[in-house]
C-alpha cells in the first residue's frame, strides 16, 4: 500500500492544534537495580518540542522504552510533566484548573493497544461507550442509546454489539469498540497508542484504514504511536522519530522515508519491510 494519491486537507494544515515545548518527564527510581542505595532516575521524555497541525497525522515511532507512551500521556495530562509547556487549541494545558481541564479533555481522547485491558469484563459494550457520555453530556437515555448505535455503525459494527460483552469480540472488533468510545464526545484530537500492535497484520490494516476514514469524515487530528515504521509511514503526514526520550528527527513522511538524516531513523527503515499488508 502506498500513501500516494491519498487526499490530505492541505488548506487546514497551517493551524497548530497542539504545541509542545521543552517537555521533560523524569521518573524517580525507588531502588537501584544493582541493589545498592543509589537512587536513579529515568528521563522518559527528555526536552521534546514539536507541533501538530489541525487535520494532520503525526506519526511517533521508536523502539520499546523510548518514551512514546509517556509522551502521549503527558499531552493528555494523564500524567504531569516535570517541566515544559503544552498548548492545545491555543490554551495553556498545564495552567488549566480541574474544571477547565475537564472541558478540554472532551476534545482530546486516547486509543490504547488493548481497550479492554483495564475494563470490567462484566460491562456490556453499550456501558463502555456510554461512560464518557454519562460523565460529560446530559442526555436522555433514549438519546444516549441512539448515539451509541450511531457510534457502533461509524466504526463498522452492528448495533447488536451494544448488548454483548467484550470477551465475545475479536481483537479487531474490540479495537473498533475502543475507537467508538474515543469518538463519543466528538473530539478534535486523538492519541492512538500502538492501536494495531496487538493485532494480526491484515486486521491491523483494516483498523488503520478505519482511522484514516474517520479522520476524513470528522476532520480528526492524530498523534499515531507505533514501534513499526511501515505502519507509521502508511498513515502519517509527518513522522517524529523518538530515541531514548528525545525526538531525534522530525519531517514529512517522504523526507523521513527517502532522506533520513539520523542513523537511528535509517536503522528503523532498514529493519522493516516495505509493505504494511
Ligand atoms: N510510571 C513509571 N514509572 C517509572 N518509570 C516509567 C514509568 N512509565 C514509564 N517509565 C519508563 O520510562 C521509559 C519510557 O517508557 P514508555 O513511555 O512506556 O516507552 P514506550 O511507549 O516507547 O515503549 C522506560 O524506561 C520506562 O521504564
Ligand atoms: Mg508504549
Amino acid at each position: 500500500m502506498s500513501i500516494r494519491g491519498r487526499f490530505f486537507p492541505v488548506s487546514i494544515l497551517f493551524v497548530s492544534l497542539l504545541e509542545v515545548r521543552n517537555l521533560i518527564k523524569v521518573f524517580p527510581l525507588g531502588e537501584s537495580v544493582f541493589g545498592g542505595n543509589a537512587k536513579g532516575e529515568v528521563r522518559a521524555v527528555d526536552d521534546v518540542s514539536f507541533d501538530i497541525k489541525s487535520g494532520e497525522t503525526l506519526g511517533l515511532v521508536g523502539e520499546s522504552g523510548s518514551g512514546k507512551s509517556t509522551l502521549g500521556r503527558l499531552i493528555l495530562r494523564l500524567i504531569e510533566p516535570t517541566s515544559g509547556s503544552i498548548s492545545f487549541n491555543s490554551r495553556d494545558l498545564l495552567a488549566a484548573n480541574p474544571s477547565e481541564m475537564r472541558r478540554l479533555r472532551r476534545g482530546m481522547q486516547i486509543i490504547f493497544q488493548d481497550p479492554f485491558g483495564s475494563l470490567d469484563p462484566r460491562m456490556r459494550v453499550e456501558d463502555v461507550i456510554a461512560e464518557p457520555l454519562i460523565i460529560h453530556e446530559s442526555m436522555s437515555a433514549p438519546a444516549r442509546r441512539q448515539r451509541i448505535e450511531e457510534l457502533l455503525r461509524v466504526v463498522g459494527l452492528d448495533e447488536s454489539a451494544a448488548r454483548r460483552f467484550p470477551h465475545e469480540f475479536s481483537g479487531g472488533q474490540r479495537q473498533r469498540i475502543g475507537i467508538a468510545r474515543a469518538l463519543a464526545l466528538r473530539p478534535k484530537f486523538i492519541v492512538a497508542d500502538e492501536p494495531v500492535s496487538a493485532l494480526d497484520v491484515s486486521v491491523g490494516a483494516q483498523i488503520v484504514n478505519l482511522l484514516a476514514q474517520l479522520q476524513r469524515e470528522f476532520g480528526l487530528t492524530y498523534l499515531f504511536i507505533s514501534h513499526s515504521m511501515p505502519v507509521v509511514r502508511y498513515l502519517a503526514t509527518r513522522i517524529a522519530v523518538m530515541y531514548r526520550g528525545k525526538i531525534v528527527e522530525i519531517g514529512t513522511t517522504p523526507q523521513i522515508s527517502m532522506q533520513p538524516q539520523h542513523p537511528y531513523t535509517r536503522s528503523l527503515l532498514q529493519a522493516t519491510p516495505e509493505v504494511v499488508a
